[in-house]
């Protein structure tokens, strides 16, 4: 019997973390009761984006996209929509502000202005069933470089297209592949970057995750380009669910002789083996990453000498990130012009973005380059939580900086983001919104700079380590207005000074914030205080009269005893003696007790 429907389920990992496992278990279940296996198929699938939603279940062809599915739901899925043809409609999304329900996927505003491209197959075909990949044009790109192209038309066509790295520097990726082909050597490696160590994104686990061959797909792609037999994937340990998606993938591509000796019956032969990242993030750095394949400590070397001179072993390697991986095919298959046509002058395609913080629609998002953050913000990702008030979008990973409102209209791509002191990135970007405190957001940052640098050079293990002790002087309410020209010194000279990445954009989130929140430092240097309520230190509680109803709470809380008054009269606060455990502004249940 012909299935005449299929339930789709979403398995990436923010879904199954909600259950989404136990909800495909419900509808297989409900399927079998009803006698309907021959039917209808149910599928686990990549990630839908949409993970503030999730668990995400949808059903084609009918073309309905349940959110928020839990197993009761699931069970009203097979009874109501598959058996009676009926649509559950307490399931359907609704427009948060209007109530209005929409019921299929593409009218969703978050998803209205997405162009999938790397993401085109998450969320739609099962990522363990090479066949559903074929099926959705899988390996045909492969087919199409091996048989009708050489590797030279290859690189032509990657370079024509504008397909700039996804994994954060934006280098030209034709022009990296044209480098290690000219690089003469008999041995050469292609190696996939899937270490992604950015806190918050997940672009490149979601395509591990819900399309594995798209990625060794364009692997071979490479491979066949540079003139090189094997690759690595090269992904953190953090990434369980990926790394077996990708360890099945790659054992269906060898059984069916897309992966191994003599591809597609031509003299190509390539292979890829996957090696797991112990989770440092400097190991995301080209050289550390290399060094730590071949078996060394994760630390940058100097360049030049570049990988596509002299990379892994010793050989020509050309190392791509995962979502870079991810557009080649698309690219092989629809031709360089139809790349290039999507997006901005210098950026061209699409870019994936995690979309996360003080954001209503927290997810993945896929936007042609171009679009503004304004949009993505405000129109896919649904605006500020809570209706607060936006203050920066952090935009590029932990040294990425902080851009804000004044610059929403701007058109997102490579340039633009330097332009104004931040970068692309890995596609990271972090909302933040009235109640976040500027200058203890870069302290943040730095943190992790510190914690994650690998000591090498002395400009970025001492140097950030030195800008770290300044910036806690000034959130704990002890900075002096020279501190503030030490910072900025400081945090140039690390720029100009360190070895690698890391080291020299570690002080964008300072810069950044220095540039455009120089307010919120002032506010701490000179008034000691902390506008958004944020550092402790500076924080000073008072009881606001009119709303004092004099219950004696906080008095009765107060650890130190310095609040006074009669009961039923308005109390008040002996600041002199407060120690800012914020004890009575949790106490009170009138909102009688502030904070700046
Ligand atoms: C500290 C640091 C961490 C990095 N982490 C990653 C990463 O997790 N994934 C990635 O693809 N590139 C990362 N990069 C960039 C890589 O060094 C390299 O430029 C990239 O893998 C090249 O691929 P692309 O040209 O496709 O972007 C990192 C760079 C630095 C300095
Ligand atoms: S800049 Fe930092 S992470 Fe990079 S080599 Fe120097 S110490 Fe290591
Ligand atoms: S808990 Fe609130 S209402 Fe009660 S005395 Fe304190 S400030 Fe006034």
């Amino acid at each position: 019997m012909a299935v005449r429907m299929e339930l789709l389920v979403c398995g990436g990992t923010g879904c199954q973390a909600s259950n989404s496992n136990r909800v495909l278990e419900v509808l297989r279940e409900g399927i079998k009761g009803a006698n309907l296996q021959d039917e209808v198929n149910v599928l686990m699938t990549g990630c839908f984006g949409f993970c503030e939603k999730g668990p995400i279940v949808k059903v084609m062809p009918d073309n309905i996209f349940y959110v928020e599915v839990d197993e009761d739901a699931a069970r009203k899925i097979v009874a109501e929509h598959v058996v009676k043809g009926r649509i559950v409609d307490e399931k359907i999304y609704r427009e948060p502000e209007t109530e209005e329900k929409l019921p299929e996927q593409s009218s969703i505003p978050f998803y209205r202005k997405q162009i999938r491209i790397a993401l085109r197959n998450c969320g739609k075909i099962d990522p363990e069933n090479i066949n559903e990949y074929i099926a959705a044009d899988g390996y045909m790109a492969l087919a199409k470089a091996l048989t009708e192209m050489t590797p030279e038309e290859v690189i032509d066509v990657v370079k024509r297209s504008g397909l700039r790295g996804r994994g954060g520097g934006g280098f030209p990726t034709g022009i990296k592949w044209e480098a290690t082909r000219k690089s003469n050597s008999d041995i050469k490696y292609v190696i996939c970057n899937a270490d992604e160590g950015d806190p918050g994104a997940f672009m490149d686990r979601s395509i591990l995750e819900g399309d594995p061959h798209s990625v060794l797909e364009g692997m071979a792609i490479a491979g066949y380009a540079i003139g090189a037999q094997f690759g690595y994937i090269y992904v953190r340990a953090e990434y369980p669910l990926a790394i077996h998606r990708l360890r099945v993938a790659i054992k269906q591509a060898r059984e069916l002789g897309l992966l191994g000796n003599n591809i597609f019956g031509t003299n190509f032969s390539f292979d890829v083996e996957i090696k797991i990242g112990a989770g440092a993030f400097i190991c995301g750095e080209e050289t550390a990453l290399i060094n730590s394949i071949e078996g060394g400590r994760g630390e940058p070397t100097v360049k030049p000498p570049y990988p596509a001179q002299v990379g892994l072993w010793k050989k020509p390697t050309n190392i791509n990130n995962v979502e870079t991986f991810a557009n080649v095919c698309p690219i092989i298959l629809n031709g360089a012009d139809w790349f290039a046509a999507i997006g901005t002058q210098k950026s061209k395609g699409t870019k994936v973005f995690a979309l996360a913080g003080k954001v209503n629609n927290v997810g993945l998002v896929e936007v042609p380059m171009g679009t503004t953050l304004r949009e993505i913000i405000f129109d896919l990702g649904g605006g500020i939580k809570g209706g607060k008030k936006f203050k920066a979008v952090q935009t590029g990973g932990p040294s990425g900086g902080c851009i804000p409102s004044e610059h929403l209209d701007t058109p997102i791509d490579y340039d633009n983001l330097t332009a104004l002191g931040s970068m692309m990135g890995s596609g990271g970007m972090i909302v933040m919104d009235e109640d976040d405190c500027m200058v203890n957001i870069a302290k943040f940052y730095l943190e992790f700079s510190c914690d994650e640098s690998c000591g090498r050079c002395t400009a970025c293990r001492v140097g950030n380590k030195r800008l770290l002790e300044i910036l806690t002087k000034i959130t704990e309410g002890n900075g002096e207005m020279e501190d503030l020209e030490r910072l900025r010194e400081l945090a140039e000279t690390i720029k100009d000074s360190a070895l690698c990445g890391l080291g020299q954009t570690s002080p964008n989130p300072v810069l950044s914030t220095m540039k455009f929140f120089y307010d919120e430092y002032l506010a701490h240097v000179k008034d000691k205080s902390c506008p958004s309520g944020v550092c402790t230190n500076l924080l000073k509680y008072y009881i606001i009269p009119e709303k004092c109803v004099g219950c004696t709470a906080c008095a009765r809380v107060c650890p130190v005893n310095v609040i006074h008054g009669e009961a039923k009269k308005v109390h008040v606060i002996d600041r002199e003696g407060c120690i800012k455990c914020g004890e009575c502004y949790r106490t009170c249940r009138f909102n009688a007790i502030t904070r700046k």
